[in-house]
């Protein structure tokens, strides 16, 4: 298992990476193979397909999150390589977690709607602790190592949705159906709607 962490802080040596050295040694400790990469908003972000679990972490300067981690997302080539991919995020900021989390996780999460989030964490200082690292490492890897869902497959079609599907030619329907059952399930829906079919196509690179 590979996890990378990649991270933005103006301070060398400072919190944000003191955090990220705790949040590595965490997951080292329970099997994973860590690495650590800042980032560069303009850089190739390629190099994640050879990880299983992507870790986003800034902190927060003058009210918006660090900027050449937004900027990867924004400009860069990041999120189109997080497609699929299992991520984690955490801020770290001198605000309590409730500002925080209206006003400054919302523009990391705002650029990954399309990404299944195992665990989120906001260390503000005011509820920093010790024990705060450890719950994060424990909430993310309970997601990861989660056991794929049954294969009963929960999510309703749509009217739209079931009409659209009827006019596609038998022969592929049977793929096509599982494939987008399971799409919706990975990413927790509960409808397939017409969007959900066109989101699938986009993420799973059909035409
Ligand atoms: C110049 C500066 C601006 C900051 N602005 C904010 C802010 O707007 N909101 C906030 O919650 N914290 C703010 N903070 C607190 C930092 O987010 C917090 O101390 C963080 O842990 C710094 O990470 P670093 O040590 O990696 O630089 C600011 C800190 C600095 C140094």
């Amino acid at each position: 298992m590979k996890a990378v962490i990649l991270y933005d802080s103006k301070t060398s040596g400072g919190s944000t990476e003191a955090l990220i050295d705790s949040i590595g040694l965490s997951l080292a400790e329970s099997g994973f193979y860590v690495e650590k990469a800042k980032c560069k908003a303009l850089a190739d972000y390629s190099f994640i397909k050879d990880f299983d679990l992507v870790i986003l972490g800034a902190p927060v300067y003058y009210f918006i999150v660090a900027s050449q981690l937004l900027g990867a997302l924004i400009q860069g080539n990041l999120k189109k390589c997080l497609k699929r991919k299992k991520i984690a995020l955490f801020l770290t900021c001198g605000s309590s977690e409730s500002v925080a989390a209206l006003l400054y996780l919302p523009q990391l999460k705002m650029h990954l709607l399309r990404n299944k989030i195992l665990a989120e964490k906001i260390f503000a200082l005011d509820t920093f602790s010790d024990g705060s690292v450890d719950a994060f490492v424990e909430d993310l890897l309970l997601h990861y190592n989660k056991p794929p869902k049954s294969k009963v497959l929960s999510a309703k079609w749509t009217a739209e949705a079931q009409d659209w599907f009827q006019s596609m030619p038998a022969f592929m329907q049977g793929k096509f159906r599982t494939m987008a059952e399971e799409y919706a399930e990975e990413m927790g829906y509960k409808e397939i709607t017409l969007e959900v079919l066109a989101e699938a196509r986009d993420n799973l690179g059909g035409t």
